[in-house]
C-alpha cells in the first residue's frame, strides 16, 4: 500500500485507499447482504485500509449501523468519517434542521449511538450547497471538537464558491469532493484553493459510480432499487450515459494491459493534491481489486499523457451535480 496521508492538517494519518459506505446502507445502489457488508468491511481492515467513510442517511442509518458491528471491539482500527446534515431537512425553506449549534451537538449524538462508539475522527457537512445553517454546523462542530466527541470535521461539496465560504470561517480539515478521469474539473479552482489552505481532499465519484469500471454499455440494466436505473429510462441522462461509455471505450482502447478500474483509482492516487479515494466497493472481489491498484503505483508521464489526450485537464463533467 502507499504511504499513509495526513487528512489535512488534522493529525489524522490514514491510508489513502478508503471505503464508501454508501452502497452498503442498502437502499440506493441495488439490495445488498449484511452478511457480505461486514466480511467486506473485515476484509478492508484486514488489507489495511484504515478510512471508513458513511453518513446519517445512507440506507437510514443502516450504513453507520455496520459500521458500528464492525468495529466492535476494536475500535482503534478504524477512522471514522461520517456526515450530517440531510435527515430532517427543510426542502421549501432549503436548511438543515440543525437550526443551532447545540441542535447540532445533540445530532450527532444519533451518529455517535448508531455507530456505537463514542468519538468521530472526522464529522463532515454533508449540506452540498450555501445554507442558512453552515454556521451552525461550524460553531457546534467546533464544541464537539474542543470537548473531544470529533477529532476533526469538514465539508462534502465540488460548489466552489460555498467552498470557499466555508472555510474562511472555523478551522476546517478535509473537503469531499467528486474527481475522476470523466470529472477533472476540480484541477481548475478546487485544488489550487485546497493546497494553498492546507485541507486535506477525499475523493469521491472516483469510478464515477460504476462507469469507470468499463463494465457497463448501452445494453446493460440495473437492478430495482438502484438509483442508476434512470440513466435508462430518463431521456437526457441516457443521452449522457452513452456519452461516457464512448469516452470509457475510448480509454480502454488506450489501456489494453490494464483494468479500468484500477487506471481510474491510480490516476486519483497519482495527483499530489489528493489524499483518499472511497471507492464504493460492495463485496469482497471488488475491494480487493482496488486495493490492489494501490499496490501498482503512480501512473507514469506516458500514461498520463495518453489519459490527457483523452479527457483533457481540468476538463470533463461533473458526475455529482455537487
Ligand atoms: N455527497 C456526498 O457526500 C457523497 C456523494 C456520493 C458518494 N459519497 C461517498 O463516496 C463513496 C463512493 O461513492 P461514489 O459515488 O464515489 O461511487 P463509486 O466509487 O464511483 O462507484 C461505486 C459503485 O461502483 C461499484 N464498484 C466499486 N468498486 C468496483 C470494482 N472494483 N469493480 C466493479 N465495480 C465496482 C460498486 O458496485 P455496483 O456497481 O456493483 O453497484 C458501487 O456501487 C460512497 O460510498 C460515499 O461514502 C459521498
Amino acid at each position: 500500500m502507499l504511504e499513509k496521508r495526513e487528512l489535512g492538517q488534522s493529525g489524522i494519518k490514514v491510508n489513502p485507499m478508503g471505503l464508501g459506505l454508501w452502497a452498503m446502507g442498502g437502499t440506493t445502489w441495488g439490495a445488498t447482504d449484511d452478511k457480505e457488508s461486514i466480511n467486506t468491511i473485515d476484509q478492508a481492515l484486514e488489507l489495511g485500509v484504515d478510512f471508513f467513510d458513511t453518513a446519517d442517511v445512507y440506507g437510514d442509518g443502516h450504513s453507520e449501523v455496520l459500521l458500528g458491528k464492525a468495529m466492535k471491539g476494536r475500535r482503534d482500527k478504524f477512522v471514522v468519517g461520517t456526515k450530517i446534515g440531510w435527515i430532517d431537512f427543510d426542502g421549501e425553506a432549503k436548511h438543515s434542521s440543525y437550526l443551532t449549534p447545540e441542535m447540532l451537538i445533540k445530532g450527532v449524538e444519533n451518529n455517535l449511538k448508531r455507530l456505537n462508539t463514542n468519538y468521530i475522527d472526522l464529522l463532515q457537512w454533508h449540506v452540498n450547497f450555501r445554507d442558512t445553517t453552515m454556521e451552525s454546523f461550524l460553531e457546534g462542530a467546533q464544541h464537539l471538537k474542543d470537548s473531544g466527541k470529533i477529532r476533526a470535521f469538514g465539508l462534502s461539496t465540488s460548489d466552489y464558491p460555498y467552498i470557499q465560504e466555508f472555510y474562511s470561517q472555523g478551522d476546517a480539515s478535509s473537503l469531499q469532493i467528486d474527481y475522476s478521469i470523466l470529472n477533472r474539473t476540480a484541477e481548475k479552482e478546487i485544488f489550487p484553493f485546497t493546497r494553498q489552505k492546507q485541507i486535506g481532499t477525499i475523493i469521491r465519484g472516483g469510478l464515477a459510480m460504476g462507469l469507470l469500471t468499463g463494465k457497463f454499455d448501452a445494453d446493460s440494466e440495473f437492478s430495482k432499487g438502484d438509483f442508476r436505473e434512470s440513466w435508462k429510462s430518463d431521456s437526457d441522462q441516457h443521452e449522457q450515459f452513452l456519452k461516457d461509455i464512448a469516452v470509457v471505450d475510448q480509454l480502454k482502447s488506450a489501456f489494453p494491459d490494464q483494468t479500468l478500474a484500477q487506471l481510474a483509482l491510480r490516476f486519483i492516487l497519482s495527483n499530489s493534491s489528493v489524499s483518499i479515494v472511497i471507492p464504493g466497493a460492495k463485496r469482497i472481489d471488488q475491494l480487493k481489486s482496488n486495493v490492489a491498484s494501490a499496490e501498482l503505483g503512480l501512473l507514469s508521464q506516458d500514461e498520463m499523457k495518453r489519459i490527457d489526450k483523452i479527457v483533457s485537464p481540468g476538463g470533463g463533467r461533473k458526475i455529482w451535480p455537487a
